[in-house]
Parts: structure tokens; C-alpha cells; sequence
């Protein structure tokens, strides 16, 4: 008989996210909006390992030029909300000590620290050996906040309600993205917040959106593998207040739409920009173009896999 010695540490890894179209609806008593989002999860991941200990903690690294200073470290950092939420939910004793080497941008708009959380369930779960199954884990992560489920997931999906409600879809092939990360800061709940005051302000001109729905040329598009489709149905209702707060985005976005991207977006809340590229030439030669601007650039492909155990 073999038996399988307890892991010592695991491995785990998840992606950042696009969304490659999001609608935003009314704001909910519960401080959130109905969202109707097409997500693509792309090749910048988050790496967590974890290791047996007596107490919860956490350190965190990065690739260059990402800068995690504004990451905390105590009780507020989501990997070690995550740890705490499965220690609790399934009375394991004992902690965890967590590693997590950043390659999304911090505070981008593209759900790095929901790839951290969604990382850090799977890695707690695999160390500790609760084996709570997909399920549960996915109500754990609708828990740990709105993207956190498809952090997990992966690929291309649909989420509704606050975003967490996740059906996959269909798509074929890769997609080219180039990433500009400008030096601005901005909020998710203030980007929210500018959103809900526009909308108060012109209530008399704007239809109330109650029901936000996915169009369906996005679906077509992703189905299609088809890139030039997909950059005339690209959307985001967070661009407008998310230009308003930081109107430099708006030259970024200009700057990669005039050196050959199809279209350019602002990602979730921002302030990171996504620009589709025709092929990997293009993208390429955008990544030169907008490195030139001094702007700190990346390149991703997509859709890729969720959280998964990686073999050392
Ligand atoms: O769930 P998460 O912590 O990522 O959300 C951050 C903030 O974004 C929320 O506190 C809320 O202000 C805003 N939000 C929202 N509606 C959503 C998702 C997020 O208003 N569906």
C-alpha cells in the first residue's frame, strides 16, 4: 500500500481578469450594483504558496515595476481573509503562512487581489486537506468579494447579480491585449460613486437600468475568436467616471487607439487600460509604441485557466 505524504507547501496560481463588456444597473440596498459583465481571465497570474503554521500571515513580492507597498499585510489583505473564512467555515485548527508573488497591477481594475483570494482558498484547502469541494469553494469566494468566483473559475464567463453569479461561455482562439498601467490612483467605490451621481444628476435624461444585460455581439465575438468583432463591442460603464476622476486616462486611451490598437477600454473600475491587438505583430508593436510614451506596459493573452495547483 502507498500512502501519500501531507503536502509541507502548495503551489497555487490564478489569473487577473478583462472585462471585455460591463454593464452597471441600479445600486442595491446592500451598497452594490447588478452588474451584467463578460469577464476574460488573462496570462498575468498571482502565485500563492502556503505552508502549516501556528498563525495566520502573509508576505507579499512582485515582478519589477509592480510596486506592492500599498498592499496590507494585516487582516484586510483578501489571501488571508480567504485563509481565515475556510479555517472558520470548516473548524480546521491551526494557520497558515502565505507567499504571494504579484505579476497582476496592484490595484489596476484587474482583480489581482481576487486572484490572491481565490489562490489562497485553494492552496489553504489542499494544504489542510478539508476538502470542501468546487461548490463550497465558489460560495467562499462570493463571499471574499464580486470577482473573487471568477478568479477561480477562469476562462470567459457571464457574471450577473453583484458579478458572482457566474454561466461560462463559449470562445474560440487567444486574444492579444496590451496593458497600459498610468501612474494615477483610483477607487472602486469612488469610481461607483461618480457613476450613481451622473446618473443622479441627468436621472431626468438617463432610463433607469434596472436589468443590464450582456449584448449579445460580445458573445458572437468571443464565440467567433474574432478580434476585429470584438473591439467594436468592447464596453464599459465605469469608463466615463473613471475618465472623469483621472482625465489623463483619456490620452492613454488615445495614445494605443492611434498606434494601432483595435480599441482600447478602461479595465473593471481602472485606472489600467486595455488595448486589443489585431495579432501578436500588433501587439508587439504597440507594446514598443506606448513603452516609448514612458508608460509602464504589458502584454497578456486570453482567456486562460482559473485557480490551479501548480507541480514545484
Ligand atoms: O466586491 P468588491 O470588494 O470587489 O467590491 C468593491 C466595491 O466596489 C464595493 O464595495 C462597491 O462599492 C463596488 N461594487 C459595486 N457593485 C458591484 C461590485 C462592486 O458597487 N457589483
Amino acid at each position: 500500500m502507498t500512502t501519500v505524504a501531507a503536502p509541507t507547501v502548495v503551489h497555487t496560481r490564478a489569473p487577473g481578469k478583462i472585462n471585455v463588456f460591463l454593464a452597471v444597473g441600479d445600486l442595491q440596498d446592500d451598497g452594490y450594483h447588478e452588474l451584467a459583465t463578460a469577464y476574460q481571465a488573462v496570462s498575468l497570474y498571482e502565485d500563492v504558496r502556503a505552508r502549516h503554521a501556528d498563525d495566520f500571515t502573509v508576505r507579499v513580492t512582485a515582478a519589477p515595476g509592480i510596486d506592492v507597498d500599498s498592499v496590507p499585510t494585516d487582516d484586510r489583505n483578501l489571501a488571508l481573509r480567504a485563509a481565515r473564512l475556510l479555517a472558520a467555515s470548516t473548524g480546521h485548527r491551526g494557520g497558515v503562512d502565505l507567499t504571494i508573488e504579484k505579476t497582476v497591477p496592484v490595484a489596476g481594475g484587474m482583480g489581482g487581489g481576487s486572484a490572491d483570494a481565490a489562490a489562497a482558498l485553494l492552496a489553504c484547502d489542499t494544504l489542510w486537506g478539508t476538502n470542501v469541494g468546487r461548490d463550497e469553494l465558489l460560495r467562499l469566494c462570493a463571499e471574499l468579494g464580486a470577482d473573487v468566483p471568477f478568479a477561480f473559475t477562469g476562462g470567459t464567463a457571464i457574471g450577473t447579480g453583484r458579478g458572482d453569479e457566474l454561466s461560462a461561455a463559449l470562445a474560440k482562439g487567444q486574444f492579444q491585449w496590451v496593458l497600459a498601467l498610468p501612474d494615477v490612483g483610483l477607487s472602486t467605490p469612488a469610481v461607483y460613486r461618480e457613476l450613481d451621481e451622473h446618473r443622479r444628476r441627468h436621472a431626468g435624461e438617463i432610463r433607469s437600468v434596472r436589468q443590464p444585460v450582456v449584448e449579445a455581439g460580445v458573445l458572437q465575438a468571443l464565440r467567433a475568436g474574432d478580434a476585429a468583432f470584438l473591439a467594436e463591442c468592447l464596453h464599459n460603464d465605469l469608463q466615463a467616471p473613471a475618465l472623469h476622476l483621472q482625465p489623463a486616462l483619456a490620452e492613454v486611451l488615445e495614445l494605443g487607439e492611434g498606434a494601432g490598437a483595435l480599441a482600447g477600454i478602461v479595465s473593471g473600475s481602472g485606472p489600467t487600460v486595455a488595448f486589443l491587438a489585431a495579432d501578436l505583430d500588433a501587439a508587439l508593436e504597440l507594446q514598443i509604441a506606448l513603452s516609448a510614451a514612458r508608460l509602464q506596459v504589458v502584454r497578456a493573452t486570453g482567456p486562460v485557466h482559473g485557480a490551479r495547483v501548480v507541480a514545484d
